[in-house]
């Protein structure tokens, strides 16, 4: 087959937000996960869990979103502030879990930065007041001299955080209150109408649908149509799954390929919709606020916790590519970062070890805000999945560096069984050559990376002026350079 790349032909600029991430107060997400608390043995930095920091630190997460998750509509953020002696133990009504509220706003912020990302809260609307959440925007953008910035102040913080991202309520059509989209519409609209005005320039969030209830997001909207200014961006989330972690079938896995489709036909259906009630002037724009893999054994009891195998490296790398080809979606975010659902790592004591899906993200690193470039990919086999449905075999993204001298093009193969043969052309005015090549695969997709083994799946160079094979199951990551 043949992959042609345009250099020159730039489209929209992949979003960096694409690679988001979402960590909630579920399972060992963030205790253990993220939290080691001051007085562990494992390794941290005045409580903040250092292996897992400065792995996450390494992928440059662009923007966390936090405390929820279903979580989020039960948090009451006052609980997790001031001495920690003092905060309130509580239950964590969706997790069956007990909380501590020793990981609130200040250590939150405190992780963000000392990982390089930027903060995204998504408040109480399930069943909190919009006096509760406007006093969080307020305690955390507000350079005032008021009640409540005293407190940040007194808990250490004189500088405010700026927080720019908030989303309204959390899956409000279920753990968020189990609303009705005009219902949830009015809230939106008295919570929105008081948050905008508190927190400076901050880009408000409107919980949108799944994919099993999409008549939501154009209830929403109608329903808002008088203050659609309020809305800067609508969230739909988006899990896929079903089968065992590990021990799952050739079928299982392409199941699994054609959710990429779901998101797909999701993506461009709020786009068009989010186009169609945009003002002149304020676009509204698409955020998958949660999307990932979740396999059967991921349940409340084991702290909704999974293996992460091959399979999930290349659903990752299909997704972006799906991901990057949509200019209205803005953000994504995976869920979640640590131990829980498609998680980045996965710690056991004082162990951690990287996933497939950590290496995807961070071999993807050059696409972000970098310019989408056309890919015309001939003679690509089809891939026949469940349900009559078809793919591609390969899957390929291809972006250009905003100054046009770094061209980057990810590969996947997403076929079980076959090797490919491509030839990579480049049509350009200008002569590129390759700066590196890197590739991640296993020689079966059940590949996962374990505390015993923790590099069973990693990417490995190839030194060569070109590549032409691409393995079955394999994401190759290949920069390119202009040659003057
Ligand atoms: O990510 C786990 C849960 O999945 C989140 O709390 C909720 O928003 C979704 O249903």
């Amino acid at each position: 087959m043949q992959i042609t790349i345009r250099p020159e032909v730039k489209q929209h600029k992949i979003s960096r937000y694409l690679y988001g991430h979402f960590a909630e107060h579920i399972g060992r997400c963030i205790y253990n996960g993220i939290w080691a608390g001051e007085d562990s043995a494992i390794k941290n930095e005045k409580g903040i869990r250092l292996d897992t920091a400065e792995a996450l630190k390494k992928v440059a997460l662009p923007a966390l979103r936090w405390p929820g998750g279903c979580f989020a509509d039960s948090y009451h953020w006052k609980d997790g502030i001031g001495p920690k002696d003092k905060r309130p133990k509580r239950h964590n009504l969706w997790w069956n879990q007990p909380e501590t509220n020793q990981f609130g706003t200040d250590e939150f912020m405190r992780f963000c930065a000392r990982i390089g990302t930027e903060p995204y809260i998504c408040v109480n609307v399930g069943s909190g007041t919009v006096e509760e959440a406007c006093a969080w925007v307020e305690y955390c953008n507000s350079s005032q001299d008021t009640a409540i910035t005293g407190q940040r102040r007194t808990n250490g913080h004189p500088e405010p955080y700026n927080v720019k991202f908030w989303g309204v309520g959390n899956e409000n059509w279920g753990c968020g209150g189990a609303m009705e989209p005009e219902h949830y519409a009015d809230l939106y609209r008295q919570f929105a109408g008081y948050m905008r005005p508190t927190g400076g320039d901050i880009k408000l969030i409107a919980c949108g649908s799944h994919p099993g209830i999409i008549d939501w997001d154009e209830r929403f909207l109608v329903k808002l149509k008088p203050a659609l200014g309020l809305v800067d961006y609508i969230a739909l989330n988006i899990y896929t799954g079903g089968s065992p972690e590990v021990n799952f079938t050739d079928e299982d896995y392409y199941r699994t390929i054609a959710g990429v489709i779901t998101m797909d036909d999701n993506i461009k259906r709020a786009s068009g919709l989010t186009q169609s009630y945009s003002a002149y002037g304020h676009p509204i724009g698409v955020i998958m606020d949660e999307w990932g893999t979740w396999y059967k054994e991921a349940v409340v009891e084991n702290g909704v916790c999974q293996q992460s195998t091959m399979r999930d490296a290349l659903f990752t790398a299909a997704s972006f590519h799906c991901f990057h080809k949509f200019d209205r979606l803005f953000m994504t975010n995976m869920a979640q970062t640590v131990n829980v659902l498609q998680a980045l790592i996965l710690t056991k004591g004082s162990k951690a070890v990287l996933t497939p899906t950590y290496h995807v993200y961070e071999m993807f690193m050059p696409h972000r805000d970098a310019a989408v470039v056309p890919a015309e990919l001939n003679g690509n086999p089809a891939l026949n999945l469940p349900d009559g449905k078809k793919k591609d075999a390969v899957s390929v993204s291809a972006s250009v560096s905003d100054d046009g001298k770094e061209l980057f093009v990810s590969i996947a193969n997403l076929d079980l069984k076959n090797n490919i043969d491509a030839d990579l052309r480049v049509i350009s005015g200008q002569k590129w050559e390759i700066k590196e090549i890197r590739q991640l695969s296993a020689k079966d997709i059940h590949t996962h990376n374990t505390f015993e083994e923790p590099d069973m799946v990693k990417p490995a160079e190839i030194r060569a002026k070109e590549i032409k094979k691409f393995p079955a199951m394999s994401v190759t990551a290949v920069k390119m350079k202009t040659v003057s």
